[in-house]
């Protein structure tokens, strides 16, 4: 669960996974760090690529790593990068949130300011874009293919 001892462990690895960015082109590091509910963490960086829509953003990183990880079930996220204001994941990043449940999102600066808010006051109609609304459905038409093994 999210209390002040771990939001800061949470910040203070995001902000080292951050210093291992890899961001040739935009010059921007992004650091994140994602909390599962049995209480392990993950930390990681972005990643570009000279084909920019490869690139990953630091949150969707740790969430991948954490799932790869065989994490399903997760607390909260933080995500550090060194702007004015806390750092506010992309909209891309608060779908995979969503598609994950990550309830919490701790965003913080290297300034310390730090700001956490539920992923549904960022994003309230997240879970409704895209097929997530209809998840149901997708699970419905993999076990079709599970009949036919
Ligand atoms: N970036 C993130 O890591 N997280 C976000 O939520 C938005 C953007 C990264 C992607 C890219 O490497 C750089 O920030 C500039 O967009």
């Amino acid at each position: 669960m999210l209390n002040e001892d771990i939001c800061d462990t949470m910040i203070k690895m995001a902000k080292d996974a951050r210093m291992k960015g890899y961001s040739p082109y935009s010059k921007i590091k992004v650091g994140a760090c994602i909390l599962a509910s049995d209480g392990t963490l993950y930390g990681a960086c972005n990643v570009e690529n000279g084909s920019s829509s490869l690139s990953i953003c630091a949150e969707r990183a740790a969430i991948f790593k954490a799932i790869s990880d065989g994490k399903q079930e997760f607390d909260a996220i933080a995500v550090v990068a060194d702007t004015e204001s806390p750092f506010v994941p992309c909209g891309g990043c608060l779908q995979v949130m969503a598609e994950f449940n990550v309830p919490e999102v701790v965003m913080g600066n290297l300034d310390g300011d730090i700001r956490v808010m539920k992923l549904e006051e960022l994003a309230p109609f997240v879970k409704y874009m895209g097929i997530n609304h209809v998840k149901e459905r997708y699970e419905d038409h993999f076990s079709v293919f599970g009949e036919l093994e």
